[in-house]
């Protein structure tokens, strides 16, 4: 600094220009900000407070009260005969091999998660609207403690929206608001810790993010293998299992559909109080071919606790979701809430509500609807003629494909060479619980159709080096 004082008077003059506020104040702000980016090191010397002054035209003063600011909170200090200099403790290291990690994951060409609906189109414009009508109408009582259950308002309306779109007969009093389905899964595997559940059925292949909830709860995990049906709801008795999370109208990954007659019988299971069902809907508002089925909890939702999100219908950053509680859980429900201590921001609520009932969330999703269907039939073409391996029959539904690939190949040199050409889909074996064969989980939802034939080739190419 002593020797480029200049330079950095101008500098800071540049800052403190374009900002408003007291010039002293504006003044330490810069001078913290350098010393926070590493411009400014340890040790540096500032020029004295006149000559700072001088060079950017303010009274002595305005200097003296900032150096005085930057002592007081230790960036600065003032010893002996050497002038201010930044003091020791502050500062970043210039070294990159010491720099932070940074906070961004590193982004890749074309988005190939199944976990994301299209990003680009999350409908920001109604969202902004929902957000402004919820500050606009929140009463000073709404800004406190959020109900813990959630809002009445959005209950209702979503109690309405789960009745007309997944075939759930629920009110309002069966709706409980959740910080998405993975704080759901994990707020229900501490109630069945609580109840001295033990073992927990899982599909296999299935979510991983549920698995290691229900691991780290310290619950014992049986798979439950999947075939073209959905699992074999015989397998619970005879594994002794005491609750099961299924995702029966279109399991994730393979995407089938749970047969009529399992359903009955995983629900003739659940008679039994002591037995736990969970379902997770995760995706089902995206059918393609024909209206989305209904989802098991319809046939009898005082035997399944129901989940949702928005997570595949907005955006999985919104972190919100619902869940429906048979009346005989709820006691157990409510302390487990209070025992994770989640509460949904009221606010984001209260957006949701308006979305909802505005009509806004109706009109996204049948938007969206024609999208994904568009995007899966041309990524689906496109593979078709140039992947090795087989699509995994599954329904016209969701938000990604199952891909088979040749039972020689060896999955992580496939994920590997896919990464290095900057396509990530995600590997089959992630979700699986005991070994099968090879296969690539491919989101389709950020990959329009004039990219198809480009993934395509890339993910083929990357089969191909494996
Ligand atoms: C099987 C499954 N369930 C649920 C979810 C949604 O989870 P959340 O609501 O916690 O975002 C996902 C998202 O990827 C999923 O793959």
């Amino acid at each position: 600094v002593a020797n480029d004082q200049t330079n950095s008077a101008t500098e800071l003059l540049v800052t403190l220009g374009g900002k408003n506020g007291a010039v002293n104040v504006r003044l330490a702000d810069a001078v913290r900000t350098r010393i926070g980016e590493g411009v400014l090191q340890p040790g540096d010397r500032l020029p004295p407070s006149r000559v700072l002054a001088d060079q950017l035209g303010v009274s002595r003063w305005v200097v003296t009260e900032a150096y005085e600011q930057l002592k007081a909170e230790g960036y600065l200090t003032a010893k002996g005969g050497s002038g201010t200099t930044v003091a020791l403790r502050a500062g970043r290291p210039r070294s990159p091999a010491t720099a932070p990690r940074p906070l961004d994951e590193p982004t890749t060409a074309v988005d190939l998660s199944p976990a994301n609906p299209d990003l680009a189109a999350f409908p920001r414009a109604d969202w902004r609207r929902a957000i402004q009508h919820a500050l606009a109408t929140a009463t000073p009582r709404q800004l406190s403690y959020p109900d813990a259950q959630g809002d009445p308002v959005l209950r209702r309306m979503l109690a309405a929206y789960l009745h007309r779109a997944r075939g759930l007969a629920v009110d309002a009093t069966d709706v409980h608001l959740t910080a998405g389905t993975r704080s759901a899964v994990s707020m229900l595997c501490q109630l069945l810790q609580a109840r001295g559940a033990r073992r927990i059925g899982l599909e296999d292949p299935g979510w991983p993010r549920a698995r290691q909830i229900a691991e780290l709860t310290g619950l014992e995990v049986m798979p439950l293998p999947v075939d073209g049906e959905g699992f074999d709801p015989d397998a619970l008795t005879s594994a002794g299992i005491d609750a099961v999370l299924v995702s029966a109208t279109h399991q994730f990954p393979t995407g089938t559909l749970m047969s009529p007659d399992r359903r009955h019988r995983l629900l003739a299971w659940a008679a039994d109080e002591r037995h736990v069902v969970i379902e997770d809907d995760y995706d089902a508002e995206f059918r393609y071919d024909r209206r989305p089925v209904g989802a098991l909890a319809a046939l009898d939702p005082q035997r399944v606790v129901y989940l949702g999100s928005t997570s595949k219908t907005l955006a999985p950053a919104l972190r919100l979701g619902w869940m429906v509680v048979p009346r005989r859980l709820i006691d157990a429900v409510e302390a487990a809430r209070v025992a994770t201590g989640v509460l949904v921001p009221a606010v984001d609520q209260l957006a949701l509500a308006h979305l909802v009932g505005s009509g806004s969330y109706d009109r996204h999703l049948r938007k969206m609807r024609k999208v994904y269907a568009a995007r899966r039939a041309a990524l689906l073409a496109a593979l078709n003629a140039v992947m090795p391996g087989e699509p995994v029959p599954g329904m016209a539904a969701g938000l990604h494909l199952v891909w088979r690939l040749p039972d020689e190949t060896d999955e992580d040199t496939v994920l590997a060479a896919c990464r290095h050409a900057g396509t990530i889909p995600a590997g089959l074996g992630t979700c699986r619980i005991r070994p099968g064969w090879p296969g690539l989980l491919i989101g389709y939802g950020n990959v329009p159709e004039r990219l198809a034939a480009s993934v395509a080739s890339t993910l083929a190419e990357a089969a191909r080096s494996a």
